[in-house]
């Protein structure tokens, strides 16, 4: 089922109190709708190994944002979500803590609702993956994929930690980088020269438990055969027929990428010991985390379901009608938009209607950092700042595109206090007074021609409003409703109620205090999705119900509201300093920070090294002729450089998350042209390309000045 925006509107409901707008000087505008549309709306499951720091918040604002602005709109909408339980990290850290898995997770859940609650994310259920219902359908999804062919058994050769008794994720295999020696890198990618590789090639390999010498030991693994749903899941992007595709262009790009590069088949199983599920029928074999994470999402709903009668399979059967939006960061689009609708699709259950990717949020201009304070968990924030300024903040800066978005300490501070205080508040607190004072608490019955027209404006916007709340764009939305109130606040000046003070002006003066006032409660519509607490004040202050995208229709007139009390306080900037100093205060005494949390600019320097070893580095020039993916490689492409005279050079770089091949074709570049050979599993690389920037889309490949020709040395 589709949901038109555009499809006409028509007036049904409008509160007792409320006059509706054919009584006063009508205009044709009508925000109800009658299509009731069903919705189940999910938010990624966090882990349970951490706590919530406000780079997760985008998410749950914006999913939050989305299902208020739905529920306003008198849809069926559910939001639901849960913690993610199992695995290797959340196993390992409650040894650390000296806590059994459950002792952990129950902690970590508590802990995570409160956040939550304090942000006013309004989950309709928040769960744990670590349940009975996930159980129950993790198992029934693998049995019927297992039963319909979709499994396969492969016996795999993995590092086995003869300490620990336990096969190792790569990311606790550490070792010399097999290219550029490097110490102390990860099994499946070196951080210093982004190469990526097998934990069998890297030099001197420890595990990080137990600082072991792994060895290499053969197991049993069960494979989803994702290769085989190339053609369901093509047909799945394109969308239905009369439906828009379930993903937005950027990500439809990715994964045509991701098509091009092959579906390799997707290992679903881990041995013990492993905090999770049991595969049915396979003693000590696990399901990987992945495979019953967003499980988790189902069985959120069900549980929800159980405690108030719904009927799930209205939901998640195959025939469902209802509309299923799952709401989540760009890292995590592969398991999302490829393994989980082939699951569902392959074990008899419809797949999502729409999945909304975002970026990632950075502070200050700089990814989220503990040394400079920025790495700023919710509870912190909440200890020191209203939540539904950063509500706000999040959502005059969030659109529909996989954009990252930066959250500017005095950004913040000035928005704030210059939209939500100087802009919105100022409408109420320059005109309720005078309600009470003058008209015993009363707003007038009627208005004048002059009051309608600026609140015209506001009832004309709120469909064009709902439909930016919809699609995503808040920024949008955001920028229309304070374009409104200053739109209200000029009307405010210009009529100067303060100055009404004769008899002869009384009339005037209840006119302009009652628009204000419907100037407040339509700006409070407008926003609640944004700012619910500060809007159910506002309802209370006004006297009203909870406010409905349909009540743009009406106006408050005739009807008696409450002594106007000041509902929101300026963000005062020391409290935003006292923030970053807590969060800096957090840092762990003598602990170096991990790595990806370190300063994205500057790497720490390497030992020097004297003149002569580096005269011996040979860097030159040379000319990118060609350029191409690699097949299974995520961030590897594979370059043909020219070095003049005719010597060509292949050469393997990991710069593929910036850099398309197209792009690359004819730029000159500077590469170490004297760098043994080396062998990788995608071919032999025969050189190194100079790039800067600490990965992701910041990365530079240098390109020398106009002038430069291939094959000329770097001194
Ligand atoms: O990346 C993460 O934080 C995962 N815990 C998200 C899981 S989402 C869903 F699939 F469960
Ligand atoms: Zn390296």
């Amino acid at each position: 089922m589709g949901y038109n925006p555009r499809l006409p509107l028509s007036k049904e409901s409008i509160s007792e109190q409320e006059t509706s707008l054919s009584d006063a000087n009508a205009t044709p505008v009508q925000n109800d709708q009658t299509a009731k549309r069903k919705i189940l709306v999910t938010s990624a499951l966090p882990y349970a190994n951490g706590p919530i720091h406000i780079g997760h918040l985008v998410e749950y604002i914006q999913t939050d944002v989305w299902v208020r602005s739905q529920h306003m709109a008198g849809h069926e909408c559910y939001y639901v979500c849960a913690d993610d339980t199992h695995g290797t990290p959340i196993m390992l850290r409650a040894e650390l803590e000296g806590v059994t898995p459950e002792q952990l997770i129950e902690r970590v859940h508590a802990e995570h609702r409160a956040d939550f609650a304090g942000f006013l994310i309004g989950f309709d259920n928040y769960y744990s993956t670590n349940s009975a219902e996930n159980k129950a359908l993790s198992g029934g999804i693998y049995t019927r994929l297992r039963d319909g062919g979709m499994i396969e058994r492969r016996t795999i050769e993995q590092a086995f930690d003869p300490v620990k008794e336990m096969f190792l994720p790569d990311r606790y295999i550490k070792g010399e980088c097999p290219r550029c020696h490097a110490q102390d890198q990860y099994g499946d990618a070196c951080e210093h020269c982004g190469a990526t590789y097998d934990p069998t090639e890297l030099i001197n390999p420890r595990s990080t438990l137990s600082d072991a010498a792994p060895v290499r030991r053969d197991s049993e693994h069960f494979f989803f055969r994702l290769s085989a749903c190339r053609e369901f899941l093509e047909g799945w992007l394109r969308g239905a027929a009369d439906q828009e595709s379930p993903l937005q262009e950027e990500s439809r790009n990715k994964l045509d990428e991701w098509f091009e590069g092959g579906l390799r088949d997707w290992d679903i199983s881990r041995d013990a010991p492993y905090f999770g599920f049991e595969i049915p029928g396979e003693p000590g074999k696990y399901f990987y985390v992945w495979l019953d994470a967003p499980v988790g999402y189902m069985a959120s709903f069900e549980n929800l379901c159980e405690r108030e009668g719904l009927d799930f399979n209205a939901f998640w059967g195959p025939d469902s009608d209802a509309e299923l939006h799952h709401f989540i960061g760009k890292d995590i689009l592969y398991f999302h938009a490829l393994f989980w609708p082939a699951m569902l699709h392959h074990s008899g259950y419809r797949t999502p209607t729409r999945i909304h990717v975002h970026g990632f949020l950075t502070v200050n201009g700089k990814k989220m950092s503990k040394s400079r304070g920025t790495f700023i968990m919710a509870r912190t924030y909440l200890d020191h700042l209203n939540p539904e300024y950063l509500r706000y903040y999040f959502a005059a800066k969030l659109n529909n595109r996989v954009e990252d978005i930066d959250l500017n300490l005095d950004d913040f501070i000035n928005r704030v206090n210059s939209d939500v205080i100087g802009k919105y508040i100022n409408i109420a607190s320059r005109t309720a007074g005078f309600i009470h004072k003058r008209f015993e608490g009363e707003l007038c019955a009627a208005l004048d021609e002059i009051d309608l027209a600026v609140l015209r404006p506001l009832q004309t916007a709120a469909g064009a409003i709902r439909e930016c709340y919809e699609s995503r764009r808040y920024s949008e939305a955001v920028r229309m409703i304070m374009e409104l109130a200053d739109q209200g606040n000029a009307y405010i000046a210009e009529q100067a109620p303060w100055t009404m003070k004769g008899e002869d002006q009384t009339d005037r003066l209840h006119k302009v205090c009652t628009t204000g006032i419907n100037l407040f409660r339509l700006l409070t519509l407008f926003l609640k999705p944004v700012m619910p607490k500060l809007a159910s004040e506002v309802e209370a202050f006004l006297l009203i119900g909870p406010l409905s995208w349909a009540d743009a229709d009406s106006l408050l007139l005739d009807h008696d509201i409450e002594p106007y009390k000041h509902l929101a306080q300026r963000v005062d900037p020391k409290a935003v300093e006292a923030m970053v100093e807590a969060s800096q205060s957090s840092l762990p005494a003598a602990q170096p920070e991990p790595v990806d949390e370190a300063d994205p600019d500057i790497e720490p320097f390497a030992e020097t090294i004297d003149i002569d070893a580096f005269n011996r580095v040979d860097l030159r020039v040379a000319r990118v002729v060609d350029a191409s993916h690699v097949d299974g490689a995520d961030k590897l492409l594979r370059l043909i450089v020219d070095l003049g005279g005719g010597e060509k050079r292949q050469i393997f770089a990991g710069i593929k998350s910036k850099y398309s091949p197209g792009e690359l074709i004819g730029q000159l570049t500077v590469i170490i042209a004297n760098l043994a050979p080396r062998k990788m599993r995608f071919g032999v690389s025969e050189g190194m390309l100079l790039a800067a920037g600490p990965g992701g889309e910041d990365i530079w490949i240098l390109k020398p000045d106009s002038g430069a020709r291939p094959g000329m040395r770097i001194h």
